[in-house]
C-alpha cells in the first residue's frame, strides 16, 4: 500500500468510530433536556429515558416518537407563530437520534455519559411563596374507560388586593396530574365540584394553568416600569380544575398552588384574561366533522397580546386563530393542526402582539364527531352541544392582553418571565439531623403533617435497612442496633413525589 492510501483508510476507520452518535457523547444531554422532565420515574411519562438502559430498550419507539411528532408533547404549530418556552426538537437534534437508533443505539463510552438530572418534584421557585394553598387530599375517581374531572375552590383568606407576580402548581402526585386550569373567583361562592367528575371550572377568571413539563407561570417585569400580572381581589377564592386521566383509580393526590406578589408599592399592569373569541351557538351533529367559527372586531384602543389559550373539549380536531388589522396585516396566534385535549396550555409569544385597535381577529375550529377521533367519549357518537362539562363541547380562545403602550412588542418575553428559578436539576433534600448519627435520627421534609411520608433506609448497596410511615412531618428513625456504621441512603416517596439523600451513622 501506499503511504497515501493507508493514510486514507486511517481517515475513514477514524471518522467512522468518530461520526458514529452514541448515547454518551450525542443522544444522553438531547433526552435530558427535552424528554426526562416527564419521563422520569416519578414523571407523567410512561417510563423513564434516565439511563442508557431505559432508552436503548426503546430506541424505536423515540425515534418513531420524534419522527412523528408526538413527542415531545407540544401541540402548536411553529412555523405558524413563535412561543416561549417550547417544547420541541431541532431538526438536528431529530437527525442526531435518528442517526443513533439506524446505527444500533450504541452506548460509546459509559465513563463519559453527563450526569442524569434530578428533578425537584416540589416545585421549581425558590422563593418563598406568599400563598400558597392545597387541595384536600382525592382520591381520583378516573376509571380504565374514564377520566376524572373535578374542582376545587380553594379560599385565599386574604384580607386585602395583592399583585400576583407569578404562581406555580404543584402536583402532589406528578403520575397522575394531567392538567390543571387556575381561576380566580373574585366572589367567592364558586363551589367546590367533585361529585360528576366532569367540571372544568368557572366560565370566567382563567389564569393561567399546568401540564407536566411546563414551566411556572412568571409574568414579565423589568423591576421598574414594566410590571405585568394579574389583581387578586380580598376574599377571592382561587379555583382549581383538575384532570386525572384513566387508569389513575384509587390513586391519591394533593396538588397545591403557589402564589408570588409584586410589593404593594409596585405599579402593575393589569393583564385582562378573556376569551375573546368564542361561540356558544354551534351543533356537533353526530357522525360527522363540523367546521366552528367566531370573529370579533376590537375596539377602544390598542392592545398588547401576551399569551394566546384555545379551547375545545374531546371533539375538538384542529383550531387557528388569527387577526386582520385595519391596514390588512395579518397577525398569526396560533394554528393547531392536531389538537389534544391533554396538552392545552396557554402559548407565551415570544414577544407581545401589537393589536391595532380596529382589528378583527378570526377563530375557526373543525370537530370530529365521529368515530375516527379515539377521544371520542360516545361510542356510538351523539349530538353533542356547547356546555361546561367534558362531555359538553367548548368554542373559547382565551387571550392575556393589556392596553398597548410603545415598546411593548419589543420586550423580551422569555428573558423577562423569570424568578429566582431553582436548579431545575437540583434534587430535594430533607433536613437530616443529627449528621452524622448515633441512636436515632431525624428527617424534616418540609411539608405539613396532613401528608403521609413513606420513608426508607438503604445501605450503599441498596439493601433496605429501615422503613417509617408517618403522617407526621418530622419523622424519626431509630437506628437498629449493630448497624455498621457508614453511608446511607434514605428515599421518601411524598405521596408520588420521590426525595432522596444520604447521611452518615457513626
Ligand atoms: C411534557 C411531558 C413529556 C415530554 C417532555 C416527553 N414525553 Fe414522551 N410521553 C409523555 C406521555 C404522557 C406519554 C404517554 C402517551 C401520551 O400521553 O401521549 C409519552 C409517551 C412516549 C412514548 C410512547 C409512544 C408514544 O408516542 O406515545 C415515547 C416513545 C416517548 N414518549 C418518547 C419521548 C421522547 C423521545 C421525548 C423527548 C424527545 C419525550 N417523550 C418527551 C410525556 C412526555
Amino acid at each position: 500500500m501506499t503511504r497515501s492510501i493507508v493514510l486514507l483508510v486511517l481517515i475513514f476507520a477514524y471518522s467512522v468510530s468518530f461520526g458514529q452518535k452514541t448515547w454518551s457523547s450525542d443522544v444522553a444531554q438531547i433526552v435530558y433536556d427535552n424528554c426526562s422532565s416527564c419521563h422520569n420515574p416519578s414523571g407523567i411519562g410512561p417510563f423513564s429515558l434516565m439511563q442508557y438502559a431505559d432508552a436503548s430498550l426503546r430506541a424505536n419507539a423515540i425515534k418513531t416518537s420524534i419522527t412523528n411528532k408526538s413527542m415531545p408533547p407540544w401541540i402548536a404549530d411553529n412555523d405558524y407563530q413563535e412561543y416561549a418556552h417550547a417544547r420541541v426538537l431541532t431538526e438536528a437534534e431529530i437527525a442526531t437520534i435518528t442517526e443513533w437508533v439506524d446505527n444500533g443505539s450504541p452506548e460509546g463510552d459509559a465513563s463519559k455519559t453527563p450526569p442524569p438530572p434530578v428533578y425537584k418534584t416540589r416545585g421549581f421557585i425558590e422563593q418563598k411563596p406568599d400563598l400558597e394553598l392545597k387541595i384536600p387530599k382525592y382520591k381520583s375517581k378516573a376509571t380504565t374507560i374514564s377520566d376524572d374531572y373535578v374542582c376545587f375552590s380553594l379560599p385565599s383568606n386574604l384580607a386585602s388586593n395583592k399583585k400576583i407576580r407569578a404562581f406555580e402548581v404543584v402536583p402532589g402526585n406528578h403520575s397522575i396530574v394531567h392538567h390543571v386550569l387556575v381561576y380566580l373567583d373574585p366572589t367567592g361562592n364558586y363551589a367546590t365540584d367533585t361529585a360528576a367528575g366532569v367540571c372544568t371550572g368557572p366560565t370566567k377568571g382563567l389564569i393561567g394553568g399546568y401540564v407536566p413539563g411546563s414551566p411556572p407561570t412568571i409574568f414579565p417585569t423589568n423591576g421598574t416600569d414594566f410590571n405585568l400580572g394579574f389583581e387578586i381581589e380580598s376574599g377571592s377564592n382561587v379555583v382549581l380544575a383538575m384532570h386525572y386521566p384513566e387508569g389513575s383509580f384509587g390513586e391519591l393526590d394533593s396538588t397545591l398552588i403557589r402564589f408570588w406578589f409584586y410589593d404593594d408599592d409596585v405599579t402593575m399592569r393589569e393583564l385582562e384574561s378573556s376569551s375573546l373569541i368564542e361561540n356558544w351557538q354551534f351543533a356537533l351533529p353526530a357522525n360527522q366533522e363540523t367546521k366552528v367559527e367566531a370573529d370579533q372586531v376590537i375596539t377602544g384602543g390598542d392592545l398588547s397580546i401576551l399569551t394566546v389559550f384555545p379551547h375545545m373539549h374531546l371533539l375538538g380536531k384542529t383550531i387557528e386563530s388569527y387577526a386582520v388589522t385595519p391596514s390588512d396585516d395579518t397577525i398569526p396566534f396560533v394554528n393547531i393542526p392536531h389538537w389534544d385535549f391533554e396538552w392545552q396550555e396557554f402559548l407565551f409569544f415570544k414577544r407581545a402582539k401589537k393589536l391595532p385597535s380596529g382589528s378583527t381577529i378570526y377563530g375557526k375550529g373543525v370537530y370530529d364527531n365521529t368515530t375516527n377521533n379515539h377521544h371520542n367519549p360516545n361510542k356510538p357518537p351523539k349530538n353533542v352541544f356547547p356546555g361546561l362539562n367534558t362531555s359538553d363541547e367548548m368554542f373559547l380562545i382565551y387571550f392575556h392582553y393589556l392596553p398597548y403602550v410603545a415598546g411593548d412588542e419589543n420586550r423580551d418575553i422569555e428573558a423577562l418571565g423569570t424568578l429566582a428559578i431553582a436548579n431545575m436539576f437540583e434534587a430535594d433534600q430533607a433536613k437530616v439531623y443529627p449528621n452524622p448519627a448515633q441512636d436515632r435520627v431525624m428527617f424534616d421534609f418540609g411539608v405539613d403533617g396532613s401528608t403521609t411520608i413513606n420513608l426508607r433506609i438503604y445501605d450503599v448497596l441498596g439493601q433496605k435497612v429501615g422503613e417509617v410511615v408517618s403522617d407526621s412531618d418530622e419523622i424519626v428513625w431509630q437506628i437498629p442496633l449493630g448497624l455498621t456504621s457508614g453511608i446511607y441512603h434514605y428515599s421518601a416517596n411524598i405521596e408520588g413525589s420521590f426525595v432522596n439523600g444520604s447521611f452518615v451513622v457513626r
